[in-house]
């Protein structure tokens, strides 16, 4: 059974298929937590300990015993005012500023299948059950529900918290986490993904130490500088060894993740919601919903939990008809024309597409309004008809008369001072009366916890979508909320939680009523690259970064919570427009292939040489895609510390094999770089396809492959494996 409740210890145990998770309910109905790691049977509460702890203080239930202390107990959801100083899960303050808060076990419930979330996203389906346990605050009136839902095939726990109101005077919530994991002891490091536009997701990873690490967003988004998904890895565990826990958030707005090593030695970790920007009231009989957060363990190392959270986000996360469906190689107009195009552009990249073997055409941004350049235009979704010279209608016609899909790009979140929605709706602006905005890439932002703003959208952009044959939107967000403030609220402290909600509606209105639909998730690049958009959106662009060397490691960082399908990744033009630099066009089809695969170079200007290769890269990943969507993924090196990039990818069956390397840096009379494989079969050989020549498992993984060595920076390896019989 998943979940288990032993009456007389007071034990929960929680199993997944190769995981554990225990907590217990104690002699003073607190939670505390016991256990998370390995498989499990044996009751694991003979770990705690008490002692005398000086200036820990001790609960007024524990009478005259002083070694009864919540400053030291390892617990399930530690809240402020409770004698624990360490960093909390929970606040809630009172009308009068009072801060004290009591939560006690009150009861548990099991239900089959796994729960849900009204109006966020949430890890859906499998066979798993749902754990709900019921802690009360009788002062306040409150009661907060802890959930825990099983993904057992994938070993991922998923974790979310209810909080009700069950008073009668209103409380603030000032601060609600969606995850605590206390360690007894032990050396961890913290490994978070740091970044900025264009250069996102570079693994840190730091020992945690005493005092608070924290990484979050304030930006109303999951942001560039830092990816809700964060690593705890045991001193010295690798990529294939050593115990690893994953945190990843599915929420896309403003969230903190916390890690602090106690006086003695134990190890907190919280996620959820960033508490500042948020204080959220709670009137009597009203419900608050924390996003969820997913958990998962490996006792084998990194790369068995990115392949966990892999396979959960593409079995429970992705929804929709391009769940398993290979998506189509795309061309994006961005990098190739950016705002210079007309109609007549589009349907001549849809004509070279065609005889390229690309299948989509997409027309970013540009084709609305007035908009020529960054500067006007969001807000008015109606089709610039004058530039095009088409109705959208006659030019999705156009495009897919070559036998090419149509894609449009749209920013539904925004609005340009420069447009007609402002000088209709400027209360529909997230602005404090009476200061100045902070603007960015010159535009403002729609007040999404209002309503009815969400509603309007939502008509303009469907009225878009309805007018012509649309397969393909790119949904973009180009810039951080500042100026919290919404007219249509009164209360302030819930609108950045609101906003996020209202985007999430319409994530769901639009993609419930166009459901053919490939969405591809974007906020200047990676700025909002998170399970959230990926429950609406199947893919993200990775990063506005397009150059081949930057991408490895983009990639590669990016690769620790998602999924290769998950990765928009394109080939572009050299020099390269972010870098200056130039790249081999084989490398670049490499590097991009690992990925949802597309292009963003203007066709017309290919040497028939590289129309050639085009060709060649496309025939090449419609053979490869089934395994980059469902194979398991291995990274081989780290490009931030090694001089080559190597990362490969597996079929379930270990049948084929895919080995990809990118030397980064080479230098004169460079050593050989010997790579080893990973989960390869050892008792099977394999036939590289393009050499004929065949190689034992056994042997490419435990001593692996001499790669051999051309001149010149980013020379690129790429091995298609298949399994002979030997
Ligand atoms: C963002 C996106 C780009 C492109 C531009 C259009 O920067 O990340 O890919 O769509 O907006 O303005």
């Amino acid at each position: 059974m998943a979940v288990r409740y032993d009456e007389q210890s007071k034990i929960f145990y929680l199993d997944t298929a190769n995981t554990t998770y225990q907590m217990k309910v104690d002699q003073y109905r607190y939670l505390l937590h016991l256990y998370y790691g390995e498989k499990m049977d044996a009751p694991m509460d003979y770990m705690l300990t008490y002692f005398d702890r000086g200036f820990s203080g001790n609960p007024y239930d524990a009478g005259t015993d002083r070694t009864y202390s919540l400053d030291a107990l390892p617990q399930e959801f530690p809240v402020l005012g409770t004698g624990d100083y360490r960093d909390t899960a929970f606040q809630v303050r009172e009308a009068n500023g009072c801060h004290g808060c009591d939560l006690r076990y009150h009861g548990y419930q099991i239900e089959e299948g796994k729960y849900g979330i009204p109006g966020l996203p949430a890890a859906y389906g499998g066979q798993g059950q749902t754990l709900r346990i019921l802690l009360k605050d009788d002062r306040l009136g409150l009661e907060v529900m802890l959930l825990y839902g099983l993904l057992e095939e994938c070993d991922v726990i998923a974790r979310s918290v209810q909080v009700k109101n069950a008073g009668d005077s209103k409380v603030y919530l000032e601060k609600v986490s969606s995850v605590c994991l206390d360690f007894l002891y032990g050396r961890y490091d913290i490994m978070t993904f740091y970044g900025r536009h264009m250069m996102e997701r570079n693994l840190q990873r730091k020992r945690i130490c005493h005092g608070r690490q924290s990484i979050g967003s304030t930006r109303g988004s999951s942001s560039h500088q830092y990816n809700p998904f964060v690593i705890l890895a045991q001193e010295g565990a690798t990529e294939s060894m050593g115990g690893c826990y994953g945190a990843a958030f599915v929420y896309s707005g403003n969230f903190s993740a916390e890690a602090e090593q106690d006086q003695f030695g134990q190890t907190r970790f919280i996620m959820g919601l960033n508490h500042e920007l948020f204080s959220y009231p709670l009137r009597p009989g009203e419900v608050f919903y924390a996003p969820e957060a997913l958990l998962s363990y490996s006792a084998e190392g990194l790369n068995l939990l990115s392949q966990q959270f892999h396979r959960c986000v593409r079995e429970h996360i992705y929804r929709g008809r391009y769940k398993d469906q290979i998506r189509p190689v795309l061309v994006n107009s961005w990098e190739t024309c950016y705002f210079n195009f007309n109609g007549d552009d589009i349907v001549a990249l849809a004509k070279e597409a065609a005889a390229l073997g690309v299948e989509l055409v997409v027309m970013d941004d540009g084709w609305f309004g007035l908009r020529d350049d960054d500067d006007s235009s969001l807000g008015d979704w109606e089709v610039n008809e004058k530039k095009l010279g088409y109705t959208l209608e006659e030019l999705s016609r156009r495009v897919h008369e070559n036998g090419v899909q149509f894609g449009i790009w749209i920013e539904p979140e925004m609005i340009s001072e420069q447009s007609l929605l402002y000088q209709k709706h400027p209360e529909w602006v997230l602005q404090i009366s009476g200061k100045a905005p902070v603007k960015s890439r010159n535009q403002l932002v729609l007040d999404f916890s209002n309503p009815k703003v969400v509603q309007y959208i939502f008509e303009k952009i469907s009225a878009v979508l309805r007018q012509g044959e649309i397969n393909y939107v790119k949904w973009d967000m180009n810039r951080s909320l500042s100026d919290i403030y919404s007219s249509a609220a009164t209360e302030q402290g819930r609108v950045v939680y609101d906003y996020v909600l209202g985007v999430y509606s319409l994530l769901e209105q639009l993609t419930a009523a166009f459901p053919d639909i490939l969405w591809e998730g974007c906020a200047g690049g990676g700025g909002r690259f998170d399970m959230g958009m990926l429950y609406y959106t199947p893919q993200i662009w990775c990063s506005d970064n397009t150059d081949a060397a930057d991408r490895v490691q983009i990639q590669y960082g990016t690769s620790f919570a998602y999924p290769l399908s998950a990765i928009g990744s394109h080939v572009s033009a050299v020099p390269n427009h972010q870098t200056g630099r130039v790249i081999d066009f084989s490398t670049r089809g490499i590097v991009a292939m690992t990925g949802a695969f597309g292009y963003e170079l203007d066709f017309g200007k290919l040497s028939q040489q590289e129309r050639e290769k085009v060709k060649e890269q496309v025939a090449l990943y419609h053979q490869l895609a089934p395994l980059i969507q469902s194979g398991d993924y291995y990274r081989l090196s780290n490009p931030m510390k090694e001089e080559y990039g190597a990362w490969m990818v597996v079929d379930p069956k270990k049948e084929k094999a895919l080995f990809c390397m990118v030397m980064l840096d080479i230098h004169g009379n460079q050593p050989v770089a010997y790579v080893r494989l990973l989960g390869l079969a050892p008792d099977k050989d394999y036939k590289d396809a393009s050499s004929g020549k065949v190689y034992s498992g056994a042997a490419l993984m435990a001593s692996g492959l001499p790669v051999a060595l051309g001149l010149g920076d980013y020379q690129s390896y790429q091995m298609v494996f298949e399994a002979v019989e030997a």
